[in-house]
């Protein structure tokens, strides 16, 4: 494998020639069920081919060296196993070392160290999940090494943990289990409750699922991100004094309507709304695609960036660029805003006679628009985050 190939050279380089292992974490791209997850939603993800790899060797003492060909400016960074904290100088290095330190505190110690190389092919700030790639590329190093028999769905929640607990950002869990519960060829209907899921088979016949990058960089960390959730909360305290629900996850568009006057704030009330219908138009959008009406799916997807743009408003000018040009051409069966928007991408289903017309218009008139081009990836649904076996 050429990437590996390249890594290897790299990793002499940086820590001398010693034995490595391969891993490979991919990305991930929401098909539909936006700023679901954490309102106990369904999702609606799939892992991509794009995503994050590692040379790993093990070292006999409890330091672990890390190398980013991504950050070639931020160099080596050396830190130990154990008693780790945020570090705001350790930049992209957090994210692993919060997984250490979750790990830890549950109980699974690492017994040494490692050199480890990274080598990312996902855009960063793309909004496709190039933190959670790397989370669950550390989580499955871990276990891999010291046999501590975590199944992916734990590593998953350690992965979360380390966001959540360690970076300091309120993410749901979608983009981790995603990453780690990926299968080829497959999107994952996740029920962010009960965490119960199933795989679907995306079979899109004559079409391709295209991402198009805003190229607007964008931080998760926005604190608008973190203002959606608790107003959302606000809204679920103030359903609660009239229904006994755990979740806004839990109710049907007609169930909401019926008592959304209980929720003072207008604002409050239409993220509240984005929410409950958004969950309803994901398992109806997945029972749609399921009954090969890609048709249906893809009119669905506009409806949820709609929503996202009008009652969450999380999109802004770039996606919605995108969007309302993507809508305008010949052959696109649907396009909507992934991720946590502000930003990011957006994910189009595109007959493959208008593929090569799609990115010449959308391109050109975005540019003329917004004064930057968009970049656009085909993207190849890939299985979740595993050790690479020769
Ligand atoms: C980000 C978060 C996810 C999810 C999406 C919005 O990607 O990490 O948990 O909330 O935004 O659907």
């Amino acid at each position: 494998m050429e990437i590996l190939d390249e890594m290897k050279k790299e990793f002499t380089a940086q820590f001398g020639e010693q034995n490595t292992r391969a891993f490979f974490s991919p990305g991930r791209v929401n098909l539909i069920g936006e700023h679901t997850d954490y309102n106990g939603g369904h999702v609606f993800p799939c892992a991509i081919t794009l995503g994050t790899y590692a040379l790993v060797a093990d070292r006999d003492d409890n330091e672990t060296r890390m190398y980013s060909m991504n950050m070639p400016k931020a160099g080596v960074l050396s830190f130990p196993m154990s008693g780790l904290t945020y570090d705001k100088n350790y930049g992209w290095a957090n994210y692993p070392m919060g997984v250490i330190r979750m790990f830890e505190d549950a109980g699974y110690k690492a017994a040494h160290g490692f050199d480890i190389l990274i080598y990312g092919t996902l855009p960063n700030g793309a909004g496709l999940s190039s933190s959670a790639s790397i989370e669950v590329l550390m989580s499955v190093i871990l276990n891999n090494t010291f046999g501590f028999g975590l199944d992916m769905v734990e590593m998953v929640k350690l992965s979360q943990a380390a966001e959540n607990k360690f970076v300091g950002v309120n993410c749901g869990i979608m983009d981790q289990f995603a990453v780690g519960m990926g299968k080829k060829d497959c999107a994952i209907l996740l029920d962010c409750n009960t965490l119960e899921y199933r795989y679907s088979k995306i079979v899109l016949d004559d079409c391709s699922i295209v991402i198009t990058n805003t190229n607007k960089k964008h931080s998760l960390g926005a604190s608008a991100y973190n203002e959606r959730r608790s107003q959302c909360e606000s809204a679920l305290e103030q359903l609660q004094a009239v229904k006994p629900i755990k979740a806004l996850g839990e109710l049907t568009d007609e169930e909401f309507d019926a008592i959304a006057d209980t929720i003072k704030d207008p604002v409050v009330r239409r993220r509240a709304h984005h929410a409950v219908y958004e969950n309803q138009r994901t398992l109806e959008a997945v029972r749609a695609l399921e009954n090969n009406d890609v048709a249906k799916f893809g009119k669905l997807m506009n409806a949820s960036h709609v929503s996202l743009r009008d009652d969450y408003e999380v999109t802004g000018k770039e996606l919605d660029t995108l969007a309302s040009l993507a809508w305008q051409q010949e052959g696109v069966i649907g396009s909507r805003m992934t991720g946590a928007g502000f930003g990011g991408s957006t994910v189009s289903i595109v007959r493959n006679d208008a593929l090569a017309a799609f990115q010449k218009n959308v391109g050109e008139a975005y540019t003329k628009e917004i004064g930057y081009a968009p970049s656009f990836y085909i993207a190849s649904i890939s299985d979740g985050t595993h050790e690479i076996k020769d």
